[in-house]
């Protein structure tokens, strides 16, 4: 059956998902779906699950149970830089760049090591209009030259964002992408992470867009960019809906007592 977005099957779906540590349920049968050209939010307090989930999806740790399938394919036991070279990006809580190198260069060598065959200098043209797309979209050509260990967490962020998408990923998973951030740059990264998902649609009618699915604790990001979301107390989903039907759970508002303006 046809999606809303037009999409017969979400980009990657998990299924049942079930991740023990020990004693401690981290995930306890956690079902989710990601449509292409969407932004699905996964949110919950601290030590929901979110990252554990996360780690999952990109195969950084197998779960106890459950499978995750990527663009019609189980992907359960494929390694994490197999899940990486076919299309799914991830950015980490902590911000993890290369310092020392420019901003320009840290997206360059971003595309060059999920291209195979660019060290040899075939595809040159390729990288230079994929990465100078990239800079635009994000607004990097003003910070090109700077090193990336000098920048505001804001800007980190974006290059971050932008070394994930010179990937070329058929799904972006982020985590935590608006900490740090200013209302202004919290405005600015969320019409990017729109324009992202709307990206593809323009310029590759017959592919379909990129879909994201992002951790975050501001919910005014959240509930800004999520076209639905998924919430995780203690490793179970306690609530699914549109960020309205979230907003007005009351599930949700119990989880979150003790600081119930956070929802
Ligand atoms: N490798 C591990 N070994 C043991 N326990 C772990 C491991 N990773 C996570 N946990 C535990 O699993 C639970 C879920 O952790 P997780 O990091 O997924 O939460 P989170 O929702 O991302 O939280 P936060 O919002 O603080 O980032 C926590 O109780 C955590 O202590
Ligand atoms: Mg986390």
């Amino acid at each position: 059956m046809a999606t809303e977005t037009g999409w017969e099957e979400p980009v990657l779906r998990a299924t049942d998902i079930t991740m023990r540590f020990g004693g401690l349920i981290a995930l306890d049968d956690v079902s989710l779906e990601v449509p292409a050209g969407r932004i699905v939010g996964l949110i919950g307090p601290n030590g929901a699950g979110k990252t554990t989930m996360f780690n999952v999806l990109t195969g950084l740790q197998e779960p106890t149970r459950g499978r995750v399938d990527y663009l019609g394919d189980n992907i359960s036991r494929w390694p994490p830089h197999r899940r990486g070279r076919a299309g799914i990006a991830r950015t980490f809580q902590r911000l993890a760049l290369f310092s020392r190198l420019s901003v320009h260069d840290n997206l360059v060598a971003s595309w060059e090591s999920s291209h195979p065959g660019a060290v040899l200098g075939r595809n040159r043209a390729k990288r230079i209009e994929r990465v100078a797309e990239v800079m635009g979209l994000l607004d990097l050509w003003p910070v090109a030259d700077r090193m990336a260990g000098e920048l505001s967490t804001g800007k980190g962020r974006m290059v971050e964002l932008g070394r994930a998408l010179c990937t070329d990923p058929r799904v972006l998973l982020l985590d935590e992408p608006g900490s740090g951030l200013d209302a202004n740059e919290t405005a600015a990264f969320s019409a990017v992470l729109r324009a992202v998902v709307s990206d593809g649609g323009d310029r590759h009618p017959d592919v379909a867009p990129p879909a994201i699915l992002m951790v975050e604790h501001d919910m005014a990001l959240v509930m800004d960019v999520c076209s639905s979301l998924t919430v995780l107390d203690f490793g179970r989903v306690i609530a699914r809906g549109t960020p309205s039907q979230v907003r007005a759970d009351a599930n949700v508002r119990a989880a979150y007592l003790g600081d119930a303006s956070a929802v």
